[in-house]
């Protein structure tokens, strides 16, 4: 279990993490608001150096949570799972799985599907994550309809799978990633060096093809 928490938080973070430098280097716009949002709701304005965020500003960062969240959705550091049948079983769908039948799922596929996220699936959209009063909204892993018959397109948000195996390092990866992504940005600049193409390649955790080109400069504060 110990070798477990090392290992499965080591790869997954490290990819969220170029993933989410990437998407928010293409997308000047979630940039500007997520570095107004560092200087509002921390103590950080006009500071140069490197920082650490308090549990309190953590939480407040409600828009950088956003940006975690949209990053894991669509690229997700397990982009898909293997489970066996131990026994006969159904699944919700009503197809029928035989003991020892080997099932393949897509969370890749599963946080880009338009009935689950809508016709801008495919689009960065952390507000997608936002309501209109501004707190966070809560996506399901998997969602009971009434009477308790589980529906399978309502499934939702699986990037930690769902579950009595789900993901015991969701909370300390918000914090992780929190923690590294507002001190990074606030005090970095990434920009894409022209002509690199990112795109990912099929792997037990999704990486970056030919890895990311970037320039780093130093933020003028
Ligand atoms: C963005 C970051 C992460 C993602 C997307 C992620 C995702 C996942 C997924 C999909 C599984 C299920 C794997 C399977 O059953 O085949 C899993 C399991 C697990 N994860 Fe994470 N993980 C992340 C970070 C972490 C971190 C930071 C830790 C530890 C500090 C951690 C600890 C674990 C452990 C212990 C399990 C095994 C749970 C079990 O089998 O009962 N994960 N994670």
């Amino acid at each position: 279990m110990v070798f477990t928490l090392i290992a499965a938080g080591k790869d997954t973070i490290s990819s969220t993490l170029s993933w989410l430098l990437w998407l928010v280097a293409t997308h000047p716009d979630v940039e500007r608001k997520i570095l107004e949002e560092i200087e509002r709701v921390t103590t950080m304005a006009g500071r140069q150096e490197i920082f650490m965020i308090d549990k309190d500003e953590m939480n407040r960062l409600v828009y950088l949570h956003a940006i975690i969240c949209e990053t894991l959705r669509l690229y997700p550091p397990a982009p898909f799972e293997l489970r066996c049948a131990i026994e006969d079983d159904m699944l919700p769908s009503g197809h029928l799985i035989h003991k020892g039948t080997r099932i393949l799922f897509s969370i890749y596929s599963v946080g880009r599907m338009e009935e689950i996220w809508g016709k801008d699936c495919m689009e960065f959209k952390p507000e997608r994550w936002i309501s209109e009063q501004g707190s966070l909204i809560h996506i399901p892993s998997y969602k009971f309809n009434e009477g308790n018959i589980i529906h399978v397109p309502s499934q939702k948000f699986m990037t930690f799978l769902t579950g009595p195996r789900t993901c015991l390092g969701k909370a300390m990866s918000f914090m992780l990633l929190k923690f590294m992504v507002s001190s990074i940005l606030w005090n970095y600049k990434f920009e894409m060096v022209e002509g690199h193409v990112v795109k990912p390649t099929p792997s037990m955790v999704l990486s970056m093809k030919d890895g990311l080109k970037m320039r780093v400069s130093k933020r003028k504060v």
